[in-house]
């Protein structure tokens, strides 16, 4: 039997590109740094409930990622979610509400990622430092210092900073992930166990230093013993306050849902801060995936395309395609 394929990163974009490899027939073996699956999709468990954290909820537009979510959405791993949909601007809070279907995990946004592992082969807490080959076959190295392989090939789906970094075999791969620039967001989850007298359920900010607000538990499946809401920072905001302190990041935040939402908002009784410092690409793109078919290389992820989690389903699809094909 031939060298399974080794692919770095459990997000949507490597489990994407996982099981189109295997229904191709193909052995694959995932690693991630991560406790869990799910990267920018994951959920964290707390006193307050679970979290969605990082993506709070996506969109399907192209027709193959349409079919996929159908199919998720039959077997329970995803529900729709219809918020109660406001913004804010001009320093006002008004409805705002639209017609587009969105999408979750259920009961949380990590559902999917769990659910797509499987009986897939996966390394968790185990960070890649290096990917190189020999002379026939590649082979990793993990920050404690063990290898792991040979592999056929290595597929590379992390941001692009960190994919820069394993992509040293292949120069120019490498260089192409380099270009791209990632800007970092600030989340914080607030907790309260008398929950706010407000109808938003969730909130496109359009100023100050928020982008994006909403209630945790409005989302199917979700429960706990408080209300949680998940505040997100503007990119801008974000990059300017990167190294500031997480409980100032709770406490500058937290002022400014307070101001904004409409209704008193007594102190929390639940309150954390998570930075993101890959959140998502300054800019979308169209490279779809990177690859070297002669060397057997190749990345994928948000920063090839859209930036959203569609965005890194499709380069995950399109990473397995071009590696098939070469084969
Ligand atoms: P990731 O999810 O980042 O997965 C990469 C994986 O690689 C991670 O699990 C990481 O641990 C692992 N990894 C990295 N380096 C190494 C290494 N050296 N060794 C081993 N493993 C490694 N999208 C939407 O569509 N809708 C939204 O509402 C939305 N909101 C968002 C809000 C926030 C705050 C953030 C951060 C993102 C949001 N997104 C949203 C974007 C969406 O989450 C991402 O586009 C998508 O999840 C990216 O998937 P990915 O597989 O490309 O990367
Ligand atoms: P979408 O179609 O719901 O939203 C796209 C954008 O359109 C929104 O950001 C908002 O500006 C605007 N919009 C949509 N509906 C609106 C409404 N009813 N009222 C006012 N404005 C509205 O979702 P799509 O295209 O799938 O985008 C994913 C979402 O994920 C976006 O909101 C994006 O900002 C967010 N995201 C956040 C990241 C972060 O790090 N905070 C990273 C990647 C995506």
């Amino acid at each position: 039997m031939s060298a399974p394929i080794a692919i770095i990163g459990t997000g949507i974009a490597g489990l994407s590109a996982a099981h189109a490899l295997r229904n191709a027939g193909q052995n694959v073996q995932l690693f991630d740094k991560g406790h869990g699956s799910g990267g920018r999709m994951a959920s964290k468990r707390s006193e307050a409930g679970v979290l969605d954290l990082g993506a709070q909820y996506f969109t399907a537009r192209d027709r193959r990622f349409l079919d996929a979510v159908q199919k998720w959405r039959d077997e329970g791993w995803v529900a729709d979610w219809d918020p109660d949909l406001y913004e804010y601007r001009d320093g006002r809070l008004s409805p705002s509400p639209d017609e587009q279907p969105r999408w979750v995990g259920t009961p949380r946004m990590s559902a999917i990622t769990r659910a797509l592992l499987q009986d897939l082969t996966a390394t968790f807490c185990c960070r890649i430092t290096e990917v190189y080959r020999g002379e026939e076959h590649w082979q990793l190295q993990d920050s404690e210092g063990k290898t792991h392989g040979p592999f056929s090939h290595v597929l590379i789906a992390t941001p692009a900073p960190q994919a820069a970094a394993l992509l040293a075999s292949a120069p120019k791969l490498a260089a192409a992930a380099a270009s791209i620039a990632m800007e970092p967001t600030w989340a914080v989850a607030l907790g309260f166990r008398e929950p706010l007298a407000t109808p938003v359920q969730g909130c496109f900010v359009q100023e100050g230093p928020l982008s994006w607000l909403a209630s945790n538990r409005s989302k199917p499946g979700r429960d706990g013993q408080m209300d949680t809401w998940v505040l997100h920072a503007t990119s801008s905001w974000s990059r300017q306050h990167v190294d500031l302190p997480k409980e100032q990041v709770c406490e500058t935040l937290r002022g400014t849902f307070a101001e904004m939402i409409g209704c008193a908002v007594p102190e929390p009784d639940f309150s954390l801060a998570h930075r993101w410092l890959y959140a998502r690409p300054s800019e979308a793109h169209q490279i779809g995936a990177l690859a070297d078919g002669g060397l057997g290389i190749y990345a994928c992820g948000d920063w090839c395309l859209s930036g959203r989690v569609e965005g890194a389903w499709l380069s995950g699809l399109e990473a397995a395609r071009r590696l098939l094909e070469h084969l």
